[in-house]
């Protein structure tokens, strides 16, 4: 039984309460972005109210408190994936610019003709094109771990794949299309043991599973706010101290120097050498209270509900007639993507919507995956703390009206 009860938790959340195209608005497109609690929005506009001010630059006293917001973040960040210290924690516009970092400012530094970055074919764009890039800069060579029909990776091929040449093995702990939740231990301790850097792309997973980049070791893990009940635009990467010290800056300017002259630049201690320029301070400061949103309700409790919320979908989605659910895997978080025999994923999206009901339609940003699978896309409806059995209930009776007009 989750504390606080669905209700109370709903009522959190204002976006929730409103009638899209005249029906109680339902929303399913957490994978997406989720939707944003009321403490969230409200320290978004306290700090714009009363703290707006540069930071780690002034010595007045607005200075200070912006600063010193912007820091407890960290330090919230780096408690929630249990880093070492605040200072593995590095803020970045979200998951898309963390991979973005790593492949830069240490992929370009270390990498030579020849070397392999390993990749899922499951991935999200964000975790192809910055691979992509680098092996363009470097020589380095892509290869692409396979999955199986069911949207699992192939462990016995990643094995025969993995070896002396592989510098990087970059992979998606929660596929936002298959919903997939990836051995990534197992991938970390079978890619150590070849001398591999690991980077873990965590932004499905933030919201849905206890990250502990201890326990699971990782080199790098990236992570977006607004998947996670917080704003947009903001991020975090986690890099192990002994990689961040020896990487190479990501962008010049502000905060990210220690002492500039015409002829040389030296560099700020990490994490601030990767954080040139003012960055997005509210955001920042507002994305500490999704980290005690979700302390607060339990991120087991959370996975708990989601899981519920995940077999009764696909049971309920099962039996309508024509629909396949692409993404069947054993290990699974709270997505369900699909298709509907004779009905396009756009047309599925669109009558949903009349009926006050956000999907998403699409490739979801992983076209290699739908190329997998042999289709255009999917619809895909993905679940939060804050749905209910009732609204899937909504969802699959608006599902079966689609189909049925369809199949006159
Ligand atoms: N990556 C986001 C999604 O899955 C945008 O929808």
């Amino acid at each position: 039984m989750i504390h606080p009860s669905i209700d109370t938790l709903r009522e959190q959340f204002p976006v929730l309460h409103q009638q899209i195209n005249g029906k109680p608005f339902v929303y399913f497109d957490n994978a997406a972005t989720s939707q944003k609690p009321q403490r969230v929005i409200d320290a978004l506009t306290h700090y714009y109210q009363y703290d707006n001010a540069n930071i780690h630059r002034g010595i007045h006293t607005l200075a200070e408190r912006a600063t010193n917001a912007f820091e407890e973040t960290r330090k919230a960040a780096a408690h929630f994936i249990n880093a070492n210290e605040p200072e593995e924690v590095i803020i970045t516009k979200g998951t898309t610019e963390g991979i973005n970092l790593v492949a830069q400012a240490y992929g370009r530094k270390f990498l030579k003709e020849g070397d392999e970055i390993l990749i899922s074919e499951m991935e999200h764009h964000s975790n192809i094109v910055p691979w992509q890039l680098l092996c363009k800069q470097t020589g380095a060579v892509l290869r692409i771990i396979p999955i199986n029909d069911q949207g699992e990776l192939m462990m016995d091929r990643f094995a025969e794949m993995v070896g002396e040449k592989t510098k990087i093995v970059s992979v998606v702990y929660i596929s936002n299309s298959l919903g997939t939740i990836n051995p990534v231990e197992e991938i970390i301790q079978k890619a150590h043991a070849h001398g591999a850097t690991v980077v873990i792309d965590a932004a499905q997973a933030a919201p849905h599973l206890q990250l502990d980049v201890k326990r699971l070791n990782c080199d790098f893990l990236a992570l977006s706010g607004h998947k996670m009940y917080g704003p947009t635009g903001v991020g975090i990467l986690y890099g192990k101290r002994s990689f961040l010290e020896k990487m190479d800056p990501y962008q010049g300017g502000g905060e990210m120097i220690r002492d500039v002259t015409f002829e040389n630049t030296t560099f700020n201690d990490i994490p601030y050498k990767f954080e040139a320029g003012t960055p997005n301070i509210a955001d920042v400061v507002a994305f500490r209270e999704a980290f005690r949103f979700i302390s607060e309700i339990g991120i087991e409790n959370i996975a708990a509900r989601e899981n519920e919320l995940l077999q009764y979908g696909t049971t309920l989605l099962g039996e309508i007639k024509g629909l396949t659910i692409i993404g069947q895997a054993k290990q699974k978080a709270s997505v369900i993507s699909f298709i509907v025999e004779g009905v396009h994923p756009f047309d599925l999206g669109i009558l949903l919507d009349t009926k006050g009901i956000a999907i998403r339609t699409g490739h979801h940003c992983t076209q290699p995956l739908m190329t997998r699978y042999g289709i255009e896309g999917t619809a895909r409806a993905s679940f939060a703390v804050y749905n209910t059995t009732e609204e899937i209930d909504r969802l699959a009776n608006g599902l079966k009206e689609i189909v049925k007009k369809f199949t006159k």
